[in-house]
């Protein structure tokens, strides 16, 4: 039986989400937007294309929530990107009620779904997301650790020239600057990074990825990454609907995992048909903990922000 995922905001990580998952032939799509016109000329777009790189999927863009029924996953992209000089927390508010309103919208019609949530400020969004749809923790899955470490990855890549499918890196921790590169477990084919790069290379790189959104955001001016927040997804999606068991990093509640909880955090997960079906709990290091610790705190602040605004 063929799979079906929708897409709710179709601008620029939601209609590259879409390019990607095609590209994949794995689901059905559908876009949502609230522009008219928007989601249906870029589904169509796409629907266009398909046929030159021999994809069959179909692809549906609406205004209305009702072309989302039956979805296996809703991934939700919708709300306000980040403008330079903007931290993820300043669109708290603002994204809050879009989040809201999505939730509610598509579980109705797709009561079994899993939520992919990309919205920022991420963690802070999936936990919104779960507390609205009353859903169970492990449908719910925040994007964030595949693309913090994909970047880190790529800006390994760019410093030793080697594969990019040899470079492991593992990104924990909130999807904000006091995110955790975790440097002891990153390797290139089974070599830890810190025996293959000096010091301060290593450093520039941690720095680099922890800032590695805003890099993208001041050099666009007008918006915030797409290209590698959606691949991050269609991996994510992938993964859960070939029920593949695959962990990756991604933000998810935490339930004492970690010494945290009542917290969306980014940790390894492992993904499969249910959702998240695993969470995975390195045994980390003090100064790991303690990077890790301050990160949970920033996550912490905005969702206790979010709870005192917000109504569940
Ligand atoms: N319902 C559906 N779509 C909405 C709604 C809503 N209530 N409100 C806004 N949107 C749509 C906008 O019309 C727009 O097309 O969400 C889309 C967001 O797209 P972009 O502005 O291109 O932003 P994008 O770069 O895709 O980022 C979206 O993902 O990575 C995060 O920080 C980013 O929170 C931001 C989100």
């Amino acid at each position: 039986m063929k799979h079906k995922v929708s897409i709710i905001g179709a601008g620029m990580t939601g209609s590259t989400t879409a390019h990607w998952l095609a590209e994949r032939e794995i689901a059905d799509l559908v876009l949502v937007d609230i522009v008219e016109g928007m989601p249906q000329g870029k589904a169509l777009d796409l629907q266009e294309a398909l046929p030159v790189v021999g994809k069959d999927v179909k692809v549906v863009g609406s205004n209305r929530y009702e072309a989302t029924a039956d979805s296996d996953v809703v991934v939700i992209t919708a709300g306000l990107p980040r403008k330079p000089g903007m931290s993820r927390d300043d669109l708290l508010t603002t994204n809050a009620e879009i989040v809201r309103k999505a939730v509610q919208e598509t579980i109705q019609l797709s009561p079994d779904a899993i939520f992919v949530v990309l919205t920022n400020p991420l963690d802070t969004m999936a936990y919104l997301a779960m507390k609205v749809g009353k859903l169970p923790p492990e449908r719910v899955i925040g994007q964030a650790g595949i693309l913090d470490s994909a970047r880190m990855r790529a800006f390994v890549g760019m410093e030793l020239n080697v594969s990019v499918e040899n470079i492991n890196c593992y990104v924990l921790g909130g999807h904000g600057d006091e995110m955790v590169p975790l440097t002891r477990h990153s390797n290139v084919a089974g070599i830890p990074l810190r025996d293959i790069l000096p010091a301060n290379k290593l450093e520039a790189i941690v720095s680099r990825t922890r800032k590695g959104g805003g890099e993208i955001v001041s050099l666009l001016k007008t918006g915030s990454a797409y290209y590698a927040p959606a691949a991050a997804v269609a991996q994510m999606v992938e993964a859960i609907l070939k029920d593949k068991k695959l962990i990756v990093p991604a933000s998810a509640y935490l339930q004492g995992e970690y010494g945290l909880k009542d917290l969306f955090f980014g940790v390894p997960v492992q993904l499969g048909s249910q959702g998240i079906e695993k969470i995975i709990e390195y045994k980390l290091d003090k100064e790991e903990q303690a990077m890790l610790l301050k990160s949970a705190e920033a996550v912490r602040q905005t969702t206790d922000a979010l709870v005192s605004l917000v109504k569940f």
